[in-house]
């Protein structure tokens, strides 16, 4: 790794979507956040006649649910790896990078959505503008990340422990950074979106709930980088799994934060 930027990659250092469960892990996510997530875009105006790109697309359920319970006119869902997607009527599924250059040529979408991507990208401010370019006038750009609110008010806590030893060797490894969520309504802003907005969902840590055993998925393929930081050792990660597990867990998640911001222009008709 050099000094200054990490040079592994979502995908390859962390989290390879080869890896058995990785498909499990993701739906976890989706299941703790899908809710929240449709309930944000059909209050934008997410239903018949739009057209939708979702980057990062994941195991591809909000592209689904968009088609199937916001009766959206079609999706694009791209992902660096599309083996969790599979084409239907109505969605499209694209191999793409999004960091690389000009990775969508001319085209736009009344939403452009991408949902815990952009904060794993070291080049995180260019890819949010570029998305930006590919929001068609009058249509909304939607971007959603986590925020860590574990406190340093518990410092012995193993929960608290393994959630700031797993950014932390996050970030080390592929330069994932939530450090600069709470900043992408002045990002939105930036790239010339107009009016920009923002909320914040905190998922309840229930032992078992699907938001608990993403933790603990996420912490198991994770280990090697979270090891890495030195601030803990494997019996410290196993015991922030039983602690998640337990009725002991008084912790709390990290949140999503999601932002939205307008793109200047007529709204299409239909
Ligand atoms: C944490 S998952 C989130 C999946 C989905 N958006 C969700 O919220 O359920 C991150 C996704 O982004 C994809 N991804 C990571 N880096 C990418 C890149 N440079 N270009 C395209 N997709 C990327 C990964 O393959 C993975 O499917």
């Amino acid at each position: 790794m050099s000094a200054g930027r990490p040079e592994g990659r979502y995908g390859e250092d962390v989290f390879p979507p080869g890896q058995a469960g990785e498909g499990e892990r993701i739906d976890f996510g989706a299941l703790a956040y899908d809710d929240v997530t449709m309930a944000r875009l059909r209050a934008l105006g997410a239903g018949p006649g739009w057209s939708c790109l979702d980057v990062g697309a994941g195991t591809g359920t909000v592209a689904r649910r968009l088609l199937d319970e916001a009766g959206v006119a079609g999706v694009l869902a791209v992902d660096r790896d599309v083996r969790f997607l599979a084409a239907r009527p109505g969605l499209e599924v694209l191999r793409a990078d999004v960091t690389g250059p000009d990775f969508l040529p001319g085209r736009r979408f009344r939403l452009v959505h991408a949902r815990f991507v952009l904060m794993h990208l070291p080049e995180r401010e260019r890819v949010l503008a570029a998305l930006a370019d590919h929001v068609e006038p009058g249509g909304v750009l939607v971007v959603s990340d986590a925020v860590d609110l574990t406190s340093d008010r518990a410092p012995g806590d193993p929960y608290a422990v393994a959630m700031r030893a797993m950014w932390e060797g996050l970030r080390a490894t592929i330069g994932t950074d939530v450090s600069g969520v709470p900043s992408y309504p002045r990002l939105l802003r930036a790239a010339g979106l107009l009016p920009v907005a923002a909320e914040m969902h905190v998922p309840p840590l229930v032992p078992g709930s699907p938001i608990s055993r993403f933790w603990a998925d996420t912490w198991e393929r994770g280990r090697a980088a979270m090891l890495g930081t030195g601030l803990l050792d494997d019996a410290g990660i196993d015991a922030a799994v039983r602690y998640l597990r337990s009725r002991e867990c008084a912790a709390l998640s990290a949140g999503m934060l999601t932002a939205w911001g307008w793109k200047p222009g007529e709204t299409p008709s239909g």
